[in-house]
C-alpha cells in the first residue's frame, strides 16, 4: 500500500510522514532530499546551471540509496550536507530538469513500487504514484509554516529574521506552483489536511485514521 504526502516546504510533511510511516510499519520515502542531493552534486561538480544537459547527465550516473535515516550519494553519507542553506538555494535547479524529475520518478517508484511506503513531495499522489490507496495534501497558513522554518534554522545555529524567512518561502511556493513538470497541486483525490493549530500527534492520529480506513 503506497500513502502519498504532499504539499508545500514547511506544512510540516517530513516529521509527519516518518512518524505515520513508523507507526504503520511502513517504509518512508522523502523525495525532497534526492532533488537536494542532484543540487549538491552540481554544486561539487560546478555544473553550469544555466544548462540542462549537464545536471541531467550528472543525475543520470550518480547512485542514491537510502541507509536506515541516511542518505548515501555515490556511497557517501549527505544527510546533512543536504540540508545547507546553499544548496537549498539551487535545488530548484534539480527540481525544474525535466531529465533530473524523469530519473528521480523511476528510481521513486522502483524504492517505494512495492510494499508498504509513505512517500512525501510535491508531485506524489499527481505524477509518482497516481494509484496511490491513500493520498494526503498537507497544508498550512503561511505564517505558521514561516515560523516553523524560522525555528528549523535557528537550531541550526543559522541566523535569519522572520520575515525574511516569508519572503523566502512565497518565492519558494511560486516557483514549486509554477514548475512545469511535476508542479505542486493536489491530486484530484487527495484529502486535505490544515495542520494549523494541531500537534504533531493530532495530525498523525488524524491521517493514521484515514489510512485505516482505506486499508
Ligand atoms: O521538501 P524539500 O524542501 O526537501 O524539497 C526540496 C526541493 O525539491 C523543493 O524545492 C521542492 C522540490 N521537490 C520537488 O520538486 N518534487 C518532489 N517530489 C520533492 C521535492
Amino acid at each position: 500500500m503506497i500513502v502519498t504526502i504532499d504539499g508545500p516546504a514547511g506544512a510540516g510533511k517530513s516529521t509527519v510522514a516518518r512518524t505515520l510511516a513508523r507507526r504503520l510499519g511502513f517504509g518512508f520515502l522523502d523525495t525532497g532530499a534526492m532533488y537536494r542531493a542532484v543540487a549538491l552534486a552540481g554544486l561539487r561538480r560546478g555544473v553550469d546551471w544555466d544548462r540542462q544537459e549537464p545536471l541531467a547527465e550528472l543525475a543520470g550516473r550518480m547512485t542514491l540509496q537510502f541507509e536506515d535515516r541516511k542518505l548515501l550519494l555515490d556511497g557517501e553519507d549527505v544527510t546533512e550536507a543536504i540540508r545547507d542553506s546553499e544548496v537549498t538555494a539551487v535545488t530548484r535547479h534539480a527540481a525544474d530538469n525535466p531529465q533530473v524529475r524523469s530519473r528521480l520518478v523511476e528510481l521513486q517508484r522502483r524504492i517505494a513500487g512495492r510494499g508498504n511506503f509513505v512517500t512525501e513531495g510535491r508531485d506524489q499522489g499527481t505524477v509518482v504514484f497516481p494509484q496511490a490507496a491513500c493520498k494526503i495534501f498537507l497544508t498550512a497558513s503561511a505564517q505558521q509554516r514561516a515560523s516553523r522554518r524560522l525555528a528549523d534554522l535557528q537550531a541550526q545555529g543559522e541566523t535569519t529574521t522572520l520575515d525574511r524567512v516569508l519572503a523566502d518561502q512565497q518565492r519558494r511556493d511560486r516557483e514549486d506552483c509554477d514548475r512545469a513538470v511535476g508542479a505542486l497541486k493536489p491530486a484530484e483525490d487527495a484529502v486535505e489536511v490544515n495542520t494549523d493549530g494541531m500537534t504533531l500527534d493530532q495530525v498523525v492520529d488524524h491521517l493514521e485514521s484515514l489510512v485505516r480506513k482505506r486499508a
